[in-house]
């Protein structure tokens, strides 16, 4: 992995072209989402094991993103693999597929991006090796390409739930640096600038990886988006004053019954709007949707390095020795979600039939 400095700066109303990865000759490059709002620094990649480490350590972040990323592992992985027998072949990309998917549990976009690049070496085993290799690279740009397109167009549904002068809480970042680009939550929110609504976006700042405070605030205001920042304990009181109307988060992973698995501290907003009458809106799209497990109990939660909750950086912010928890993400149950807001459309009310024919409708 090395680094350059090569700036992305290309702001504009609505719909700027922040995208968390760049990929040219054989070289995938990441922006790294640690260092963000002070620091631009794109990294670059050209083995799968790297790329798993940009995963593991969050260079690059958020479900779509992370499927995204795992793609170029895949195509790298099997790029540097030698052999002609097209068995050895499958063997070691599986064992590829395995690495890459040790890195984070929860975002089942992860699963979903290994199976298809996997699933297409599969089906085109009538073919040599070396062909093999070419079109995984083609695949792996065509994921990320489509997911780019894909939130467009979950942006131009969800749009329709945002009213002109309406003030919309989000918590972590479900923006382009979480995708292939233009994003979910914010892609929603983009959609709706750009259909000439006045949007006022509340961030949550989103301890303790400060995904809020650091990538949201960052993206919205290079896109001129009206953005204010709080803390994670302040969306109570605001919305008791009456100055949020609806909330809009993304997802890691969606159960068979529409309860949704996203960044630790939704549960908590989820529970405050119902509290308060305030639509609670999810955006993702339907590679997030994971049919096979029944309901959200089933769902791996990632549990991360405790230094994250006792230190800011190098500053240490708790007593040396004390116990800590650290849950990645939470499950917020599918009575709480208005609305499910993908590519192919939008699921209410009975999750467990509307969203199958949602995922059914995109594949
Ligand atoms: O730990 P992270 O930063 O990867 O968690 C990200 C989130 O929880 C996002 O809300 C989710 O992945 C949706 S991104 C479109």
């Amino acid at each position: 992995m090395t680094q350059s400095n090569i700036p992305n700066r290309c702001s504009s109303a609505a719909g700027s072209g922040i995208k968390p990865l760049r990929y040219a000759n054989g070289v995938l490059q990441m922006l790294d989402q640690r260092l963000l709002p002070t620091e631009e620094t794109w990294l670059e990649y050209r083995t799968y094991q790297e790329v798993a480490e940009a995963i593991r350590s969050m260079v690059v972040r958020g479900a779509p993103a992370i499927g995204c990323a795992a793609a170029f592992g895949v195509w790298f992985g099997a790029r540097d693999i030698e052999t002609e027998s097209m068995d050895e072949f499958m063997a070691q990309l599986d064992s590829i597929c395995d690495h890459l998917g040790a890195t984070r549990p929860t975002a089942v976009n992860l699963f979903w991006a290994l199976d298809r690049m996997r699933n297409f070496a599969r089906c085109h085993t009538d073919r040599p090796v070396f062909q093999i290799k070419i079109a995984l690279e083609y695949e792996a740009l065509a994921i990320a390409e489509e997911d780019d397109r894909l939130n467009k167009s979950l942006g131009r549904h969800g749009q329709e739930l945002i009213a002109d002068g309406n003030r919309v809480l989000t918590h972590c970042n479900a923006g382009a640096l979480a995708t292939g680009g233009y994003g979910t939550a914010l892609g929603v929110i983009r959609a709706a600038v750009a259909a000439g609504k006045q949007v006022a976006v509340i961030a949550d700042e989103t301890r303790p990886f400060l995904q809020g405070s650091r990538l949201t605030a960052w993206e919205l205001q290079r896109d001129n988006i009206p953005v204010t920042l709080i803390c994670d304990n302040m969306a109570g009181y605001l919305m008791s004053k009456g100055e949020i109307d609806c909330c809009i988060v993304g997802a890691d992973r969606i159960a068979a019954n529409g309860d949704v698995a996203n960044k630790i501290g939704t549960y908590t907003v989820a529970v405050l709007a119902k509290e308060h009458g305030i639509p609670f809106y999810v955006a993702a799209p339907t590679s997030t949707i994971d049919l096979s497990l029944s309901d959200g109990s089933l769902i791996p939660i990632e549990e991360r390095d405790q230094r994250e909750v006792t230190h800011q950086g190098e500053k240490q912010l708790a007593p040396a020795g004390i116990m800590v928890r650290n849950p990645a993400f939470d499950v917020t149950p599918a009575r709480l979600v208005t609305a499910i807001i993908t590519e192919n459309g939008i699921a209410e009310g009975n999750y467990l039939v509307n969203l199958s024919a949602l995922v059914g409708g995109g594949r």
